[in-house]
């Protein structure tokens, strides 16, 4: 029997939207109030979703503990009241969205669990806007 088990963890983070190769003016067309000065901040949700057999012993899919250690030490503790433009060597020089978020946390969690479990990972920036990276998206180009 095969079961997906998801967990959920939050942070709290600050990010601006602005290339600085392009003017003022197409960063606000682009980014709108992305792109102001100062940036601003989310209250973040982070789902982290195994897939696999639930193992007759324990009852679950993966160690839960094992599990909230891979969410903390790799994802909470690298994003938790950092700014995302600045302070997260893997996002220098990338617009910290969503959708950017999700392939990292994807990333950090990818090569630390059994091959083929991590079916999806969800970054809510708010209750109204989040992205998804799903284990059919195919290869990082
Ligand atoms: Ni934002």
């Amino acid at each position: 029997m095969i079961v997906e088990v998801t967990r959920k963890a939050h942070f709290c983070a600050g990010h601006r939207y602005w290339r600085p190769e392009w003017t003022s003016a197409k960063n606000h067309d682009v980014f709108g109030a992305c792109a102001n000065e100062q940036g601003h901040g989310h209250n973040y949700s982070v789902e982290v979703t195994l897939s696999g057999p639930v193992d007759p012993i324990t009852g679950m899919v993966i160690n839960l503990a094992e599990l909230d250690r891979l969410i903390q030490v790799h994802v909470i503790e690298r994003l938790d009241h950092k700014n995302l433009n600045t302070d997260v060597p893997a996002l220098a020089g990338m617009i910290p969205t969503t959708e950017v978020l999700a392939g990292f946390v994807w990333d950090q969690i990818v090569s630390r669990v059994a091959a083929g479990r991590l079916v999806r990972v969800r970054v809510g920036e708010s209750e109204d806007l989040w992205a998804e990276r799903c284990d059919h998206d195919g290869p990082e180009s």
